[in-house]
């Protein structure tokens, strides 16, 4: 089937359904709460849903630990429910993506209760080894969120391997019948109606031959000997080939720890297996590799990075664009200021929105939320934020390890959404499942919704823009100043349309810096972050973009 590639003109809202908006007022988001909001989803201009997991899970990973790949769990509505959603989104022109979890299932999935006593044909459906002959564990591969990548299960009497939570054991994707079961759970989904995938690390399902011990540098370990293994496009292209390339559906992967030449292996137009991939460069402005080693935010840096995938793929593959999702701490209080809240998310808004690619939006960034700081740690539910606390900084304060917790975890951006100043931020009327922030009687979607100068309208209008000027689809990307530490200055054009996007960083004032060539008596202004304009003057985080035309 020819590929339409209509997710170029998309614009994609992340659902992480567990604090998105509860329906029945059990204190957990659900579907029912997605069905009262997709008005409001379609209001932001966006056109396309993407669902975090939403299938049974024991939860040990909230929900991306998964015990049955064909259904959906009763605390979000079950299968009738989530059809009501997705006529409700194909009704509205809409598109909808489910999360694709293969790399691992939970332990509580019923193949993982077959393999560990082995009953055939699941034996080998999961990376079991027995205990190497001097009592040391297969190899020193070390998990992403719980110490080491291997657990000893009794009922078996042999490890088996988990690249995240224990209770997530690793797929053995070199055994064909694994593979027949991703075929078997994709077309089931596609054939419902479901539009395509995001693939959890997936560039992780093809382990390097014979599990080799990795680098014992931890800095090496930046490219564990379990990513973009052996066989991986081998498997790529055969889910593709076998089901992909039958429907009219979309792909977009979770790749850690890729740069865009090896990005184009997978996503290149031509000869890829995937159509987009989301890449962790533009996540590393404040942090090396990840949000536990964090750095100073440099705005040369997220620049950099952008920049670098623009040109990269440019006319050979397609950006997937990003600020924020379920993975990371909200941007505002990283990129941008709490002080500043409302123009530096409009400042960060700004520096994405008009780039190349098909941009995502995470619940809650539309609206400026802000990192959660619980006053204790106990507080925090996802696994990894548990064990790194448990593990790690022993020797230091109370308050400085807390605090570390505060910029590095996931939870930071994991509370309710805040749709209104009442009770539980309106996310519930029952007790919610976890935390709502402080701050959501001053930021919530009800105090946005009629201002003009709010960050909801600004996402509204700038999304707008993106919809109505081709050259914001399709036009070529050009990067000024790139060395420049307060401003972001970027241009697009393409057959007579011409924009230019200037960004402030800082929270002084700043001199505005025009590129040459760009003829400011001609330049009509589309879009400013501040109700006025001043003149070249820019006001803390302020933020404009012209069009020539
Ligand atoms: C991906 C998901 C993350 C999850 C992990 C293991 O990185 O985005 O939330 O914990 O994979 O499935
Ligand atoms: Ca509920």
């Amino acid at each position: 089937m020819e590929r339409k590639r209509w997710y170029k003109d998309m614009v994609f809202y992340q659902i992480w359904p567990r604090s998105f908006k509860d329906g029945n007022g059990d204190g957990m988001g659900d579907l029912w709460g997605v069905l009262e909001k997709l008005d409001y989803i379609k209001s932001l201009g966006c056109d396309g849903i993407w669902f975090s997991p939403i299938y049974p899970s024991p939860g040990a990973d909230c929900g991306y630990d998964i015990a049955d790949y064909m259904d959906i769990a009763e605390e979000f509505g079950g299968m009738e429910a989530f059809k009501k959603v997705l006529d409700g989104v194909h009704e509205r022109g809409m598109k909808l993506i489910m999360d694709l979890v293969v790399n691992h299932t939970s332990d509580e999935h019923e193949w993982f209760e077959k393999s560990r006593r082995r009953i055939e044909p699941y034996t080998d459906y999961y990376i079991w080894r027995p205990a190497r002959a001097d009592g040391k564990l297969p190899n020193n591969w070390d998990s992403n969120f719980e110490g080491s990548a291997w657990t000893w299960d009794d009922v078996r009497g042999e490890y088996y391997l988990h690249l995240f939570a224990v209770k997530q054991p690793d797929l053995n994707m070199d055994n064909p019948l694994v593979r027949e079961e991703v075929k078997k759970i994709l077309r089931f989904w596609l054939d419902m109606g479901v539009d395509g995938f995001r693939e959890d690390v997936i560039t992780y399902i093809s382990k390097a031959e014979g599990l080799p011990d990795d680098h014992l540098f931890p800095i090496y370990k930046g490219m564990p000997k379990y990513n973009h293994g052996p066989h991986i496009h081998e498997y790529l292209a055969e889910f593709k080939r076998d089901v992909f390339d039958h429907y009219d559906c979309f792909t977009l992967a979770e790749a850690p720890l890729v740069w865009p030449k090896q990005a184009l292996k997978y996503i290149d137009e031509e000869k890829g297996q995937i159509d987009m991939m989301i890449q962790f460069q533009c996540q590393c402005a404040d942090c090396l590799f990840t949000d536990y080693m964090p750095t100073k935010f440099s705005l040369v840096r997220m620049k950099k990075a952008f920049s670098d995938w623009q040109y990269k793929l440019e006319g050979r593959a397609w950006n997937m664009l990003y600020m924020e999702n379920h993975d990371h701490p909200r941007i505002i209080s990283r990129y941008g200021s709490e002080k500043y809240r409302t123009e530096s998310g409009k400042a960060i808004a700004a520096a994405y929105l008009f780039q190349k690619g098909t941009p995502f939006l995470y619940q809650g960034q539309e609206i400026g939320m802000t990192n959660w700081r619980p006053a204790d740690a106990d507080m925090y539910e996802d696994v990894q934020t548990r064990y790194y606390y448990a593990h790690s900084n022993l020797n230091k304060s109370h308050k400085e390890r807390l605090e570390k917790l505060w910029r590095s975890s996931r939870d930071s951006a994991r509370t309710p959404v805040q749709w209104d100043g009442s009770e539980n931020a309106g996310f519930t009327t029952g007790k919610p499942w976890f935390y709502v922030n402080e701050n959501y009687k001053e930021v919530n979607v009800a105090a946005q919704e009629n201002d003009p100068a709010s960050l909801l309208n600004f996402y509204r209008k700038a999304i707008a823009l993106r919809k109505s000027l081709p050259v914001v689809r399709h036009g070529s990307y050009k990067e000024h100043f790139p060395l420049d530490n307060k401003l972001y200055v970027y241009s697009r054009e393409m057959e007579g349309q011409k924009i230019l996007v200037v960004c402030s960083f800082s929270y002084k004032c700043v001199d505005m810096k025009i590129p040459k060539g760009f003829d400011m008596d001609k330049a009509k202004l589309i879009l400013q972050s501040y109700p006025m304009a001043a003149g070249k003057t820019l006001r803390p985080y302020e933020t404009r973009v012209y069009l020539w035309e």
